[in-house]
C-alpha cells in the first residue's frame, strides 16, 4: 500500500517504522510546515492517509483528504463536534473515513470487556463507578479519548448514569473521569466499581505507543478499498 502521513509526531514516526516491516511504502509525509504537499501528485496517488495531529487541525486534514479522493484513518482525538459533517460526507459523498479514539487492539478487548461488566453493574446499584485516566505530559486533551469511549459505553448500558464529567462528579447519576498527566506514560485506563464492602476495577496499561500504531497500519490496510464511516468494531468483529 501507498501510505500518506499526516503528523510526523511521536505516533507518525511509530506508525512509519510499522508500515514499512509490513512492506508499505510510505509516499508523503505532511506536517505544520509542509500543507501544499496537499496538492502534489504523491499525496494524491496515496491508497490511504493516516492522520495523527492536534485536536485543532485534524479537521482541515481530514477535509483536504477528501478532496484528493484519499481515504483517511485517524487517530487524533479532541474533535468529535465534528463527526456528524465527516459522518455526512461519507453517506452522501462516499468518501473513506476510519477513526478510533484507541487503536490498540488490546484495549478494543478491553471496550468489550468494559460494556459486558456496565450491563452486569446495571443490575448492582450498591456499586458506583469511577473512572481514572494517566498519560503523559504533552497530551493536549483530557479526558483522554478512550476514557470518552469507554464512558459512553458505560451510559449506553447503565441506568443509573447519565453524563460523564472531568474530575468531580456534581451529581449521583454523573460518571467522574480523573484525568493524571504524568512523565511519559503512553496511556492507562482504570474503570472502577466501588460499593460499601468491596471494589472491581478493570485496568488497561499501554507499554508503549506500538500497539496503537500497529493497530492504525491495520486499520488503513482494511479501510483500503472500502467506503463509509468505520471504525474498530466493523474490523474487529467482536
Ligand atoms: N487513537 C489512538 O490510538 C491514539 C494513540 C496515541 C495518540 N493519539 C492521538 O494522536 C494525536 C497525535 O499524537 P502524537 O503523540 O503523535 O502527538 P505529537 O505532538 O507527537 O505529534 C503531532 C504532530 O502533528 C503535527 N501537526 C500539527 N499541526 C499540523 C497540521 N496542521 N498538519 C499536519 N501536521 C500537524 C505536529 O507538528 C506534530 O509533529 C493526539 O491527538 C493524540 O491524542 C491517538
Amino acid at each position: 500500500m501507498k501510505i500518506a502521513l499526516i503528523g510526523y509526531g511521536k505516533m507518525g514516526k511509530t506508525i512509519e517504522q510499522i508500515a514499512l516491516k509490513r512492506g508499505h511504502q510510505i509516499v508523503s509525509i505532511i506536517d505544520i510546515n509542509n500543507p501544499e504537499d496537499f496538492n502534489s501528485d504523491a499525496f494524491r496517488g496515496a491508497d490511504v492517509a493516516i492522520e495523527f495531529t492536534t485536536p485543532a487541525t485534524a479537521f482541515n486534514n481530514y477535509m483536504k483528504c477528501f478532496e484528493a479522493n484519499v481515504p483517511v484513518v485517524s487517530g487524533t482525538t479532541g474533535w468529535l463536534e465534528h463527526i456528524t459533517e465527516i459522518k455526512e460526507k461519507c453517506e452522501k459523498e462516499g468518501k473513506t473515513f476510519f477513526y478510533a479514539s484507541n487503536f490498540s487492539i488490546g484495549v478494543n478487548i478491553f471496550f468489550a470487556l468494559n460494556k459486558y461488566l456496565a450491563k452486569i453493574m446495571n443490575r448492582f446499584p450498591s456499586y458506583d463507578v469511577k473512572m481514572e485516566e494517566v498519560h503523559h505530559i504533552h497530551k493536549l486533551d483530557a479526558p483522554s479519548g478512550t476514557a470518552i469511549t469507554l464512558a459512553e459505553e458505560i451510559l449506553e448500558n447503565m441506568e443509573r448514569k447519565d453524563r460523564w464529567t472531568l474530575e468531580s462528579p456534581e451529581k449521583p447519576t454523573d460518571i467522574a473521569i480523573h484525568a493524571i498527566r504524568e512523565g511519559e506514560v503512553p496511556g492507562i485506563h482504570k474503570v472502577t466499581y466501588d460499593s460499601d464492602v468491596d471494589y472491581i476495577t478493570i485496568e488497561h496499561h499501554a507499554k508503549s505507543r506500538e500497539g496503537f500504531a500497529l493497530g492504525a497500519v491495520i486499520a488503513a490496510e482494511y479501510a483500503c478499498g472500502k467506503k463509509g464511516f468505520l471504525g474498530m468494531e466493523d474490523m474487529l468483529k467482536f
